[in-house]
């Protein structure tokens, strides 16, 4: 910030298109920018990225004359590193480095062209077109489209795919959530659902969240249709369901919060130890990441190990860490030690065989439209620049 004198101000407001200010919240800088680089009273122009700066609130000061360069050296808030992810991922022994993507965003081709490239991400998981909704809208009948458009992708672009999800409460079609099924009727549906996704995938699916979130966080089963019709038994259907369809696809269970020792962590132990007990079939626990800043559990990396105690293998599947907005130089940082942790855990532990980020750019991240002035949780910007948090991903796998 330039400390302008005040003749030198009185000069300035002769000279129009450099007097002018930018309004609250406007835009202030960033490549290409031909505007007003400075604020009004009571806000800064404060850098995001390379491509914009934004008129914030000065932090506890009403200073009418401050002046920021948006030309200057980039600040603390950005990436420096120019490693590739999936390369670093590879090198420290792990199968992947992925993404989360959805078809809407395929249109996008600066989007794409960083998604497809595989020394960048080697794993790709389609954010909602396998899921119930999109697979079997009406009962019996298959709509694969959406989820082809990816498998293809990942096939065109060498990578791996995981299969996201066969059984969930959320996203299901009325016909399954309102049809007053009977336990013999709810079972065929399951076995069918599942046994006719994965089979339609058969040898494109590296492995699939067959069962996503059965449990609530206090560890208590979660009541949806199918526990309310058919007991924990929907589990061992859908898992052998998909067995049967596709013997070499890795079988997952996919929860949230089981990041630390918890209830919810104990439940999924004692799940997998008793569907291993039974000889259902069961290959790994996804343990999907959705953090927030400087929230990372300090146990995050024994609570891995509690799962490959079990002989089974573990993923990170849906990685974001999330903080309260505007995103600041602090956050960003804490955010990119937030990011090593977590992919230091994963490094550490030798069953941890990949960590798939929920969408690599706060531009499709879902978090804004579920956590009201929450954001910023990807690695790489809105507006497509890498943040500090891609070289706290560098560091994870490297360190
Ligand atoms: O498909 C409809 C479209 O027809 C309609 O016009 C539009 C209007 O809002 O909505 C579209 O559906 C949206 C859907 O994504 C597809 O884009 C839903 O509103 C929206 O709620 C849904 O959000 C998805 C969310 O799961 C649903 O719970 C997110 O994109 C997806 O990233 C998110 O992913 C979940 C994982 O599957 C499981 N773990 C948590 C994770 C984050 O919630």
């Amino acid at each position: 910030m330039i400390k302008l004198s005040t003749s030198f101000v009185a000069l300035l407001a002769l000279v129009p298109f450099v007097a002018a200010q930018q309004s609250a919240w406007g835009q202030c800088g960033g490549q290409g920018w031909t505007g007003a680089t400075t604020c009004v009273a009571g806000y800064t122009c404060t850098y995001n990225n390379a491509y914009y700066s934004q008129c914030i609130p000065s932090p506890g000061t009403t200073t009418t004359t401050t002046s920021h360069s948006t030309t200057s050296s980039a600040p603390a808030s950005s990436s420096t590193s120019t490693a590739k992810l999936n390369t670093v991922a590879k090198a420290a022994g792990k199968k992947y480095l992925g993404s989360a993507t959805d078809n809407p965003e395929l249109t996008d081709t600066a989007y794409v062209a960083i998604l497809s490239d595989n020394t960048m991400f080697g794993q790709i998981t389609p954010g909602n077109s396998m899921k119930w909704d999109a697979t079997e809208p009406s009962q019996g009948t298959f709509t694969f489209s959406g989820g082809d458009t990816i498998a293809n992708l990942a096939k065109q672009n060498g990578q791996l795919l995981r299969g996201h999800n066969c059984v969930w409460y959320n996203q299901l079609p009325s016909w399954v959530t309102s049809g007053n099924f009977n336990a013999s009727q709810l079972s065929a549906i399951v076995s069918n659902h599942c046994g006719t996704l994965v089979g339609h995938y058969k040898g494109q699916v590296y492995s699939w969240d067959v069962i996503n979130e059965p449990f609530n966080d206090d560890g208590t089963w979660r009541t949806d249709v199918f526990y309310n019709t058919l007991g924990t038994s929907y589990v061992s259907i859908a898992l052998q369901a998909a067995r049967a369809a596709d013997p070499a696809a890795k079988l997952y269970i996919n929860d949230y919060n089981l990041e630390s020792s918890s209830a919810k962590a104990t439940a999924m132990v004692n799940l997998v130890k008793s569907l291993q007990a039974s000889g259902v079939p069961i290959d790994g626990v996804g343990i999907q990441g959705h953090l927030i800043v400087g929230e990372v559990p300090s146990t995050f990396q024994s609570t891995l190990q509690q799962f490959t105690a079990l002989g089974i293998e573990v993923a990170i599947t849906e990685l974001d860490i999330r903080m309260t907005l505007p995103s600041t130089p602090a956050l960003l940082a804490q955010q990119k030690k937030d990011y090593q942790s977590v992919i230091g855990a994963c490094k550490a532990v030798t069953g941890c065989v990949g960590v798939t980020v929920w969408d690599y750019t706060d531009k499709y991240s879902w978090v804004p439209s579920t956590f009201s002035g929450q954001g910023a949780a990807c690695p790489w910007d809105a507006n497509l620049v890498r943040k500090p948090a891609y070289d706290g991903i560098v560091a994870g796998f490297t360190s």
